[in-house]
């Protein structure tokens, strides 16, 4: 494999802001000029004008075209757009155009091609048809990377760097041959002899005991439940093998263009599972992120925000850039609807109100020819007498109304945890229940603490807690012991830490820690589980008790816990087999609390929950918003603060104690802020 070594002088303070060159907010998409004729090019320019797009994307999926033959290189078109852009006042995130190998690549080396868990190959014909792993691959990629930052480099236009695109999209676990050798490779540096690597993978069991580290394989398709922490390592191998591939393309460009910044378009949503983004972070000099709302689900602007959340919560904190999302219509859910009226508009304001400078799009223009021709775009088929042409020019309009809020961060004082490698080892196969999907947990409690207007931000088990008053940890299966003691120092130090179930039960290698369950949580809650009673589909209990208001149903899971001198049960299940056993206890810790939740509530249990957990870490909101209105604060370094408001309902709604100047329609607004059905305000607070 041709390694580049980062250049040895590379200095990080160097690195030039992605938005260095733009004014307020970045506006744009992704661009695909080569799937057009050059007039249609040019009137691009013109519409692009028009709506105030400022940075695009563009040679995501460019190298077949601009190497249609191996070593025949045509740089013209791409040339020609960036000098347009340039000249037009447009910044460019220039792909590696790695994206999609040519076809006579995978022609002349079928041996880069990735395998499926059964052997079957992806081939060429799609996309993303190559293993990030094969040495062959990598040099070809290292090669067009080299070519791309060499020839733009000092390009005018250049923002920044798009390395390859959504990488581990469509193959997030590769089990080629070169995939295997790499994670034998890994395995080796993590464990250092076998025997460690035995003791971890619990390979006394099923005679799975290995002589050699050449006898390992992926987890391939075998007769029964392949050992759960080799299916685990190859989780984490597969992601650090994802960031290594982006590592090794970003070390080339920054050989050659130390002063750009580079990043990847993440996909933080609540569905994708493949890669651990928190341990990639500090990889991305911006943090770029990929949402697409799901037509049929009914909370969609609920998801929206988590997804938002969790890239900030990658990002640290810091602002990060929406790199896509859609105008209206995809085209690979079941049914693509278009979205609704306004619904555009407010899902782009929620992300910039939870901490996005940049809202972008795939795609400029929609696609004439190809798999997503389907899929709405900024300017769509049908052309500029469209209502989604006409929210395209709205949008760019308001954000230029917005350029103030650019670099300022979201405030928050409630943390979710949030953790890769506990999702990935909570749905590992013969467990106690198959039904339990970690990130429902964790959008459950999104969404109960959405709806009592916290805002909250996600953090890993071993982040600083320190500024968080509330602490949610939803199904925290696995964890080590500095992440359990992390989480257990934020109450001693005086907030309201709540677990729940399927929490704290094995340590980083999937191994249970004795004693009782809740394992590693069992002293901070006070709490003892002898037995998991996971329910049938449709079984459910009744659970009484002031922690959910009276009483409320829950489903999926319970638990025969006992309780230790000086925990509260706070709600008991009233029926089934644990009927009289605790469901929800309490227990004073330091300065703080720590919460148990041994069942999963129905909406209304949890948020009747969720409001006491706010209430009493005193993390309820200052504006107080009707159901269904949105309300989040972005705050600069000099303490001026912006509150945004999102009103997902059919109704006009109030909100009182705002004071301050209202950014999108230039009024003031005097302690009382109106925010019509569907709109979204914005007010600088006055200070
Ligand atoms: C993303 C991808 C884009 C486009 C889009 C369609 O996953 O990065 O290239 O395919 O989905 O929704």
């Amino acid at each position: 494999m041709r390694r580049r070594s980062a250049p040895t002088a590379f200095d990080p303070a160097a690195v030039r802001p992605w938005n260095a060159r733009l004014t307020g907010l970045g506006y744009g998409g992704d661009y695909n000029p080569e799937q057009w004729d050059d007039d249609v090019r040019v009137e691009d320019l013109r519409l692009m004008r028009e709506a105030g797009v400022n940075i695009l994307s563009v040679a995501i999926f460019s190298w077949a075209t601009l190497e249609p033959r191996e070593g025949e290189l045509d740089w013209s078109w791409l040339d020609r757009t960036m000098d347009r852009l340039h000249d037009a006042g447009i910044q460019v995130a220039l792909a590696t155009a790695t994206a999609s190998p040519p076809p006579w690549l995978t022609r002349r080396h079928p041996e880069i091609l990735p395998r499926l868990a059964d052997g079957t190959v992806l081939h060429q014909g799609g996309r993303q048809a190559y293993s990030v792993t094969h040495p062959v691959h990598r040099d070809y990629a290292l090669r067009m990377t080299a070519r791309m930052a060499e020839r733009y480099g000092e390009h005018p236009a250049l923002a920044l760097w798009h390395v390859d695109n959504e990488i581990g999209c469509h193959v997030p676990r590769d089990y080629s041959d070169a995939a295997a050798a790499a994670f034998r490779t890994w395995l080796t540096e993590r464990y250092t002899t076998v025997e460690r690597l035995n003791e971890a993978w619990g390979t006394a069991f099923w005679s799975q005991r290995y002589g050699t580290f050449d006898d390992v394989l992926p987890p391939l398709a075998a007769p029964t439940f392949a050992n759960p922490t080799q299916q685990l390592d190859f989780d984490r191998f597969s992601s650090d093998a994802l960031l290594d591939y982006y590592r090794d393309l970003r070390d080339t460009l920054r050989e050659i263009t130390p002063h750009v910044p580079t990043t990847t378009n993440l996909m933080t949503t609540s569905a994708c599972k493949g890669m651990d983004y928190f341990s990639w972070a500090d990889d991305l000099d911006v943090v770029a992120n990929d949402h697409y709302t799901i037509a049929a689900d009914e909370d969609r602007h609920v998801e929206l925000a988590l997804a938002a959340d969790l890239s900030r919560g990658v990002a640290g904190g810091e602002p990060w850039m929406l790199m896509e999302h859609s105008t209206s219509a995809v085209n690979w859910q079941p049914r693509n609807r278009p979205k609704l009226p306004g619904e555009m508009l407010r899902n782009s304001l929620q992300h910039v109100a939870r901490g996005a400078d940049a809202v972008m799009f795939f795609q400029w223009r929609q696609s004439r020819a190809g798999a997503e021709k389907f899929h709405s775009a900024m300017l769509p088929h049908a052309g500029e007498d469209t209502d989604v042409w006409r929210s395209t020019v709205e949008l760019g309009e308001t954000l230029q109304r917005l350029g103030e809020v650019r670099g300022s961060r979201v405030s928050s004082r409630a943390a979710l945890v949030v953790d890769y490698p506990a999702w990935w080892a909570s749905e590992l196969d013969s467990h106690p229940t198959q039904e339990l999907r970690y990130m429902d947990e964790v959008r459950s409690w999104h969404a109960a603490l959405w709806e009592q207007g916290v805002t909250v931000d996600t953090v890993t088990p071993r982040a600083d807690l320190d500024g968080y008053d509330l602490v949610v940890v939803p199904t925290l299966y696995l964890v080590d012991d500095a992440g359990a003691a992390n989480i257990a120092a934020a109450a001693e130090r005086g907030a309201t830490v709540a677990v729940t179930f399927f929490s704290g039960i094995v340590d980083g290698c999937d191994q249970v820690r004795l004693g009782g369950y809740p394992g590693a949580f069992r002293d901070l809650l006070g709490v003892r589980t002898e037995e998991f009673y996971t329910l049938q589909e449709g079984e459910t209990l009744s659970v009484v008790g002031k922690a959910v208001d009276g009483e409320a149903r829950a489903d999926l899971w319970s638990e025969k816990t006992h309780v230790a001198d000086g925990t509260e049960v706070v709600a008991a299940y009233d029926d089934g087999p644990l009927a009289g056993w605790p469901a929800v206890t309490r227990r004073d810790v330091g300065d703080g609390t720590a919460w148990y939740v041994g069942t999963r509530l129905d909406r209304a249990g949890l948020g009747a929950l969720a409001s006491r957990l706010a209430q009493s870490s005193g993390t309820t909101p200052r504006v107080v918003a009707p159901a269904g209105v949105e309300v989040t604060r972005r705050v600069a370094d000099d303490g001026t603060a912006w509150l945004f408001a999102i009103n997902h309902t059919a109704h006009d709604a109030v909100l009182d104690d705002v004071t301050g100047a209202e950014l999108l329609t230039g009024t003031t607004t005097p302690g009382v802020l109106e925010v019509p059905a569907g709109a979204v305000r914005v007010v600088r607070l006055a200070a």
